[in-house]
């Protein structure tokens, strides 16, 4: 027998998962919109993976299969950008955009200090300096700027959305700041791709932001595909990552399989909005139910939503109510968040029932009542 250092998942993921043998309700999910189950999206994998095999056996600068290309061309149709180049993750794809376009000594990255690993990873591989602005705060990231007169290249970059905090970074005010810094301004939009904006563009559409913003992303989260991630913006820059980037050039790429689910994805949400739809109406009903157990929830606009319990030590206790409910969440404590924000960290999806939903408030009720100094 193996040892375990995971709880062990059994069957399709829609909302429920079998966890170690056990029926939970899943609320620690990328799986935004239901589609990491969803037949279409399951039917394009199979079709990738019957059509291509397990893959080329190629590093992806040598060649790619078609469905690649098809989804590439999708993506770019999707988000209205110029270009697009293909990962096997979000991770790589801003760890090459950032290596790559900040790769002399005199160039800059300036990036939000609650930024994803990856981006944090992306700028150490940088040979240009990085200065960290204030979470969110313009003023800082406009003192940082004030002194970067000379910088080959400036980039700013920044979450779409913090995915502990569930917050849209507010591009619309950081588009011109960026500008009036001489910086392109990147942007992760892994938790925004497929349910933020009016039609699931993210968080550029969110804003209304220039579609020819350099974008990064994931396929693994609301695409339900699995693995893969890409980046988007104007060509002649996408071109140097594809040129230059060490973590497109020496790795593989995105599995065929992963890049037919991401295809059908792709045309899912374009062409019909109503998991968007229901996933706005569970977050709502999610938000509604919650108001009433005293929990404080901060202020986000999509699917995540953060559970403040603030002390460590509750919040893991209450995690563990929540366990015993049959309700699957993480805690998350310093060193992921910032020391006395120790949070759950809820993750709505389109998959859920008004039951899962209505059983896990009556769970966080329950953690209200053994808890009985949350509020304060
Ligand atoms: C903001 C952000 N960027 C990047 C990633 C990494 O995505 P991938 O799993 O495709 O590498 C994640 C996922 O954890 C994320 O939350």
């Amino acid at each position: 027998m193996t040892d375990q250092y995971w709880p062990t998942a059994e069957g399709r993921l829609s909302g429920r998962v079998d966890l170690d043998g056990r029926e939970m309700i899943m609320l620690s999910s990328n799986d935004y919109l239901g589609l990491a189950g969803d037949e279409r999206v399951l039917a394009g994998a199979h079709r990738a993976l019957d059509a291509y095999g397990s893959g080329l056996g190629l590093n992806p600068s040598i060649a790619l299969t078609r469905v690649h290309r098809e989804l590439a061309d999708e993506l770019t149709a999707f988000l209205g950008c110029e270009s697009v180049l293909l990962f096997n993750s979000c991770a790589a794809a801003n760890c090459a955009t950032l290596q790559t376009l900040a790769d002399t000594p005199g160039s800059t990255i300036v990036s939000d200090e609650y930024n994803h690993a990856s981006i944090v990873d992306g700028c150490r591989l940088a040979r240009g300096r990085t200065r960290v602005y204030r979470h969110d705060d313009l003023g800082s990231l406009e003192q940082v700027g004030a002194d970067l007169t000379g910088a080959d290249r400036t980039l700013v970059v920044t979450d779409g959305v913090f995915s502990m905090e569930g917050s849209i970074a507010r591009l619309d005010q950081l588009e011109p700041l960026a500008g009036r810094l001489g910086a392109e301004l990147v942007v992760d939009d892994s938790h925004g791709i497929g349910v933020i904006g009016r039609t699931g563009r993210g968080s550029v559409e969110h804003h209304g932001s220039a579609v020819s913003t350099l974008r990064t992303g994931t396929f693994a989260k609301a695409l339900g595909a699995g693995l893969g991630g890409f980046l988007a913006g104007p060509a002649a820059i996408v071109d140097e990552v594809r040129s230059r980037g060490r973590f497109f050039i020496f790795t593989s790429p995105m599995p065929a399989a992963s890049a037919g689910a991401a295809v059908a994805a792709i045309r899912s949400i374009r062409d019909d909005l109503s998991r968007l739809e229901l996933l706005r109406a569970n977050v709502a009903r999610f938000r509604r139910g919650m108001e009433e157990t005293g929990w404080e929830l901060l202020d986000s606009p999509g699917p995540i939503v953060p559970v403040m319990i603030r002390d460590d030590e509750r919040a893991r206790r209450v995690a563990a109510v929540l366990r015993d409910r049959g309700i699957f969440t993480a805690a998350f404590s310093y060193p992921v968040v910032p020391r006395g924000m120790a949070r759950i960290r809820v993750q709505i999806s389109a998959a859920h029932t008004d039951h899962h939903l209505d059983a896990a408030i009556d769970a966080f009720a329950e953690a209200a009542r053994l808890e009985p100094d949350h509020r304060s």
